[in-house]
């Protein structure tokens, strides 16, 4: 840089200002120099966007308006050029508010030396080759990190789906010597002794299950997704269909889905989100007389979501970002069964379609889970397109 002719930006409504500035500079003894001058705020902040100078120098007052305001406009534009604010005698404040603003340093007027000038403007172009450096290498160091970090991830998503993978055959073997020990030697074992063997068999099959999920979880990371316009009011009642066919005590539950909810995904995987969702709902009214499920879309502060809500055990506001962890559960298996990674799914599928899960909750009076999916598509009648 330090042969590089330094290309310096004036902006002063002043001309005579303009002509002392390039004699200052004509009078500089080091470097090359090349001056351009804008006579006006306005045509200052254009020939700025253009972003062919080095450095600028900023009058502190252009008409109306001043020098510090036009920096501050300047770094909101996301302007990084160095700017130097020239002051008169005794403006203490207005050089503080320059540097707040964000000037690289200022100069007063009638102080200044060609040495000065000189100084001043190595200085702030070097500190910004510096910051330039800076940046690229941070981004650089992020763009590796983020790099590793993604191999690793691939690696570790591997590694559980073949450990899952794995862990399915001996499974199968214990169970199904367990069953035939049960059949084959059972008369040869007290009433104890089957109930430890039935122990073994229900431990296995929980494990099977758990792998299943696992194994689910993984999936549905690494599936690609197959997208297209998903009517989601359909694929609730789908679900909502076959959770009532399974329910064998033919429960009471009073289910009210919006109309027109449609988006753009994957069909599959949306599918797994209300699943679990609804199938949650389902699951944690069961004790009560009269359930109520919901699965709607609303909208706050401009965003649109969807939700799904339930009447039934609820659960504590403190722990509602942990229920979206694998395997996290506030209640027992024995109140209500499962292994603890619906949610986490859910979490998963939402974030690959861009969106974001959260929960509320009242102890034994609702549940209240929140998704957004940022295609989300209108296909009302007289719905804006
Ligand atoms: N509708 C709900 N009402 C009350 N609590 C809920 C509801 N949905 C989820 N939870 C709480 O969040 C926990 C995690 O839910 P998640 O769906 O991940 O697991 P699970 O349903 O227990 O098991 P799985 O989905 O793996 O069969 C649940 O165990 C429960 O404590
Ligand atoms: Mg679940």
């Amino acid at each position: 840089m330090s042969n590089e002719t330094i290309k310096v930006l004036l902006i002063d409504d002043d001309e005579d200002d303009y002509i002392l500035t390039r004699e200052l500079f004509s009078l500089v003894k080091d470097g090359e120099y090349e001056l351009d001058w804008a006579a006006s705020y306005e045509e200052g902040l254009q020939v700025l966007a253009r972003r062919e100078h080095h450095v600028c120098l900023v009058d502190y007052q252009l008409g109306e308006l001043s020098g510090a305001h036009l920096i501050h406009q300047a770094r909101e534009s996301r302007f990084t050029t160095p700017m130097i604010l020239l002051t008169g005698q005794g403006d203490h404040k207005i050089d503080v508010e320059a540097m707040e603003a964000g000037a690289t340093d200022y100069l007063v007027k009638d102080e200044t030396s060609p040495a000065r000038l000189e100084r001043t403007v190595r200085y702030a172009v070097k500190l910004n080759v510096e910051r330039c450096r800076a940046e690229a290498e941070l981004e650089r160091r992020v763009a590796e990190r983020t790099a590793q970090l993604q191999a690793t991830n691939k690696e570790l998503e591997s590694f559980s789906y073949s450990v899952s993978h794995d862990l399915r055959a001996p499974l199968r073997h214990m169970d199904g010597f367990s069953q035939a020990l049960l059949e084959d030697y059972g008369s040869k074992l007290d009433e104890d002794g089957k109930a430890y063997l039935q122990g073994v068999r229900n431990a296995s099959r929980e494990m099977a299950q758990l792998i299943d999920d696992m194994l689910q979880l993984a999936r549905v990371t690494r599936t690609e997704m197959q997208q297209g316009i998903v009517n989601l009011t359909e694929l609730g009642q789908e679900v909502i269909a076959e959770l009532r066919s399974r329910d064998t005590v033919g429960r009471d539950v009073i289910v009210n889905i919006d109309h027109g909810l449609s988006t753009f995904g994957d069909k599959q995987l949306l599918r797994i989100v209300l699943s679990n969702l609804l199938g949650n709902a389902w699951k944690f009214t069961s004790k009560r007389e009269q359930a109520k499920i919901e699965f709607g879309q609303s909208e706050q502060g401009g965003e649109q979501f969807y939700f799904v809500g339930d009447n039934g055990a609820g659960f504590e506001m403190e722990y509602a970002d942990k229920l979206f962890c694998a395997f996290q559960r506030l209640h027992t298996t024995v109140e209500f069964e499962g292994t603890g990674i619906g949610l986490a799914t859910v979490q998963r599928i939402v974030s690959r379609h861009g969106g974001r899960v959260w929960a509320k909750g009242t102890v034994n009076e609702e549940a209240v889970f929140y998704f957004t999916l940022p295609n989300q598509i209108d296909i009302r009648p007289g719905a804006p397109t």
